[in-house]
């Protein structure tokens, strides 16, 4: 399972670029407001320092929703780095501009997908991410890890290679049952995926396992 940071802050891609276990990042323009990294060059800019400091994709948003709007954005965006996948809406254009970018071999993530017909038709388009939300599900008292599953499901029945990216992930559980049912990739945020290392036995035997070491020690010194 791939692990993506959800963030546009790049103090926390670093550190989870430092643990050894980024994969990639994905970014969205609420995101961006919430670093407060206002104005197109900056933004532009942000998706390079991003590129330079993990060595995985890197999602930047598409804004236009038109086809025209929609390919000429990506475009651009696919030329800052390699590395940039340009995230395209679940709408009738974002399909037709999916296409268009696979079949000029750009990378794509369709986000803001809510319904395994949605994904179908994201993996028929040739999406090579599709992002399924899966927290905005539950907070809508819909099971989204279910969502997950059912897609899975449909796209081993065709042998589709879209990835399954599950974003809207809020916490270390989510990432668990995510891996259980097969998601490609979770994209979370930074707590989510320190909260994976916690357990209070771990801290238990640890202490205890520094205690009876200065113990030993301290009889042989
Ligand atoms: C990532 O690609 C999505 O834009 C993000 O995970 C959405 O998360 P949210 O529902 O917490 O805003």
């Amino acid at each position: 399972m791939k692990f993506f940071i959800d963030t546009a802050n790049l103090a926390e891609i670093k550190e989870a670029q430092a643990l050894g276990v980024l994969d990639g990042v994905t970014t969205n323009p609420s995101l961006m407001l919430k670093d407060g990294v206002s104005g197109d060059e900056n933004q532009l800019q942000r998706y390079v320092d991003i590129c330079e400091i993990v060595d995985g994709d890197v999602s930047a948003e598409v804004i236009a929703t038109d086809l025209e709007g929609i390919i000429n954005e990506g475009e651009a965006l696919a030329k800052l780095h390699t590395q940039i996948t340009v995230k395209v809406p679940m709408i009738k254009d974002g399909i037709k501009a999916l296409k268009y970018f696979s079949d000029k071999g750009i990378k794509t993530n369709c986000t803001l997908v809510f319904s395994p017909g949605q994904a179908l038709l994201a993996a028929k388009a040739g999406a090579t991410y599709v992002s399924p939300f899966i927290g905005r599900l539950d907070d809508a008292t819909t099971d989204g890890v279910e969502l997950i599953a059912q897609i899975r499901h449909i796209y081993d029945n065709y042998g589709y290679e879209t990835q399954i990216l599950a974003a809207s992930i809020r916490n270390p559980m989510h990432i668990i049952k995510c891996a259980e049912v097969g998601a490609d990739v979770a994209t979370c945020p930074l707590s989510a995926i320190l909260g994976l290392m916690k357990h209070p036995l771990t801290d238990i035997g640890l202490a205890q396992f520094i205690a009876d070491y200065n113990k030993v020690n301290a009889v042989t010194a």
